[in-house]
């Protein structure tokens, strides 16, 4: 018998969707046991989101400062699990707070030290420098990331954000006017999902995930975009000093999270096009650099 225990957090419902739908293979065999548990933070995130609270998210998210959780249910912490499944949505290229919170906690370390763990993301596309931070987070709970899998939305960047921000201010995953794509990962890539359940289930049976992500992969569990690579890394500097500074303005704080408002929507709809202008120009020369990079994100 093996014990397998899925840890999420979902705001809108999509990444709880989605690890369901990864555990069905698993649920379906009668040698595992698969036990869900929901992160409950003390303080909840409303979704939808408004505005303020929005942007008020950004420092601590970014930051990683953890918040309080609720203790996991007694069934969740009473077993000792073979296999973590850890499903975690990106909020300001860090992993979210509440995910954030629950692996800072006293209890992650008792549910993962010495435990294979499998990431698997749902997102709108920025991920990459998220999951380092988590690969560090990880390492300090003692446990052993074996698996990566992404699942993003597959539209042109600056599509995403638009049908991303009317999701999470309306609450409603559906087509903007009409004419926008659905936001978020798309329903063939949640159904589809569950191919990755079966590749992880023989790996658990056989309790050697060495060639477990080389198999991911293959099965297209991760798909790298070299130029979001490299805005997420840029808006990693930038956020950092925004971050530091707002931290500390504990008075002035709302007058600086309106300052980090304008400055991102200047990031994103008036830098980052010159700089992918510029990045299609020295394409040529990073050849090299962005295979090398496509394989170290795509490993874990
Ligand atoms: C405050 C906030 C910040 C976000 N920042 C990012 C980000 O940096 N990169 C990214 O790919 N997605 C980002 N997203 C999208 C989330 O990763 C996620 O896809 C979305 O919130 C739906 O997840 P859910 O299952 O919790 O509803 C952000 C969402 C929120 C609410």
């Amino acid at each position: 018998m093996k014990n397998v225990l899925i840890v999420y957090y979902s705001q809108s419902g999509q990444l709880e969707e989605i690890a369901r739908t990864v555990a069905k293979p698993l649920l379906n065999d009668a040698d595992v046991t698969v036990t869900f548990c929901d992160i409950q933070l003390e303080k909840p995130f409303a979704f939808p989101w408004k505005k303020e609270a929005f942007f008020d998210a950004f420092p601590e998210s970014f930051l990683q400062i953890p918040s309080k959780i609720h203790a996991p249910s007694d069934e969740v912490l009473s077993k000792k699990y073979d296999l973590v499944i850890l499903a975690y949505q990106v909020w300001y290229l860090s992993p979210s707070i509440p995910v954030n919170s629950f692996l800072k906690s006293e209890f992650a370390k008792q549910l993962l030290e010495n435990t294979p763990v499998i990431t698997l993301i749902g997102c709108r596309n920025m991920w990459a420098m998220a999951q380092e931070k988590m690969k560090v987070i990880l390492k300090d709970t003692g446990a052993k990331l074996v698996g990566n899998i992404v699942l993003v939305d597959r539209h042109i960047n600056h599509v995403s954000v638009i049908t991303i921000v009317e999701w999470m201010f309306s609450g409603e995953k559906k087509k903007y006017l009409g004419i926008f794509p659905k936001p978020g990962v798309s329903d063939k890539d949640i159904q589809e999902s569950s191919k990755f359940g079966t590749i992880i289930l023989k790996h658990l049976k056989s309790n050697s995930y060495e060639t477990l992500q080389e198999e991911l992969v293959v099965n297209d569990a991760v798909e790298i975009r070299p130029f979001l690579i490299e805005m997420d890394k840029k808006a990693n500097k930038m956020f950092k000093i925004w971050s530091n500074l707002i931290i500390k303005k504990i008075d002035s704080r709302p007058k600086w999270l309106k300052g980090f408002n304008i400055y991102l929507l200047v990031a994103i709809w008036v830098i980052s096009p010159i700089v992918y202008i510029l990045y299609l120009f020295t394409y040529p020369l990073k050849l090299a650099r962005i295979k090398k990079e496509k394989s170290y994100f795509k490993g874990v």
